[in-house]
């Protein structure tokens, strides 16, 4: 069988996932809502071949290690639902992550929804749209966005038991209002040392965080409140809620114990840089996830005021992101 590739742009939460409910299934706690963006992507060949074990490499050099493990598991998952001939055989998988250079964005959303994509196709595996956001979100939760372009929902599907959820809790994409037309400035900070991982921090957050049931919670409400706002084509709405997402999601890993920080001093500036847009009459809203840098949601025609005033003349390096398409799979 011919090797395949597939495509799959990195996507931002706007209503954020953290936290599951179960680990082995990957069901989350909350439903989430993001913005797939057209600047960030992962580029994935799979193919089969006749040694006895994967090959896996990632910008040309060879995966090791935990992330080598976390592929093959996953590589095995496809492997259960593969035909007898080829469930056996091995993958060389060659992954490329284009993300501007040293903007410490290199995405698992992106990766395991192209994964996803182009391991499902190599090994034969017919999975439609829905099937492949459930597959990737068996890599990361987060990757189950990756499937679709544009503003996405990851519906939780906490009503249901485990078991239906496993087949319910995947990710669709949202109607938008053609008024909504949208941005994202990526303001690329020092990593300084390296936190804890998300899947980790996660877990930490749930087994320890007093305020974790209140984030469930209210998360599941935002998710909603956030859908209308795009289906309305209310920015200022959505973009409150996005604010407002991300806070929570950090105050709830602060209160674990010990704490989980990522906010960074400089990610601080950054904030209070954003709400001063805001004061001084330019709608922007600050989004972070488990890391120091700053995502700004903005109107289109803003991008340029707001990436100029992030940018704070050259101290600052500061991206451009607009929203971006699905999930391609093709043979090559
Ligand atoms: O899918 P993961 O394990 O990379 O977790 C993603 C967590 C956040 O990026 C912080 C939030 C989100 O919803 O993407």
């Amino acid at each position: 069988m011919s090797a395949v590739r597939a495509v799959a742009h990195a996507n931002i939460a706007l209503v954020k996932y953290w936290g599951k409910r179960d680990a082995a299934l990957m069901l989350p706690s909350a439903s989430s809502v993001s913005l797939t963006l057209d600047a960030f992507y992962t580029t994935t060949s799979v193919g089969l071949h006749e040694g006895d074990a994967d090959e896996v490499s990632l910008d040309g050099a060879p995966l090791t290690g935990g992330a080598l493990v976390k592929v093959e598991r996953f590589l095995d998952l496809v492997r259960s639902q593969a035909a007898p001939g080829v469930a056996g055989r091995r993958a060389r998988v060659a992954s490329r992550n284009d993300v501007p250079t040293a903007a410490g964005l290199a995405s698992s959303a992106s990766a395991f929804a192209a994964l996803a994509g182009a391991a499902a196709g190599a090994y034969g595996v017919a999975l439609d749209r829905a099937g492949l956001s459930r597959l990737a979100r068996r890599g990361s939760g987060s990757a189950s966005r990756s499937v679709y372009g544009g503003f996405v929902q990851w519906r939780a599907a906490a009503e249901l038991p485990p078991a239906e959820a496993d087949l319910a809790s995947v990710a669709e994409p949202l109607p938008s209002s053609p008024d909504l037309d949208v941005a994202m400035a990526v303001v690329v900070l020092a990593a300084g040392p390296k936190a804890i991982g998300s899947r980790e921090a996660m877990a930490h957050t749930v087994a320890t965080s007093p305020y974790f049931p209140a984030w469930a919670e209210h998360t599941e409400r935002d998710a909603a409140a956030a859908c209308e706002a795009i289906a309305a084509g209310d920015l200022e709405r959505l973009g409150e809620i996005t604010e407002t997402s991300a806070m929570r999601m950090h105050a709830t890993m602060l209160a674990a114990a010990p704490p989980v920080r990522y906010l960074a001093p400089a990610s601080l500036e950054v904030l209070d840089a954003v709400a001063a847009l805001r004061a001084a009459g330019t709608g922007a809203w600050a989004t972070m996830d488990a890391g120091p840098n700053v995502k700004v949601l903005c109107a289109a025609s803003d991008l340029e005021a707001v990436v100029a005033a992030l940018a704070d003349g050259g101290r600052r390096t500061v991206l451009r992101a607009r929203p971006g398409p699905g999930l391609r799979v093709e043979r090559e």
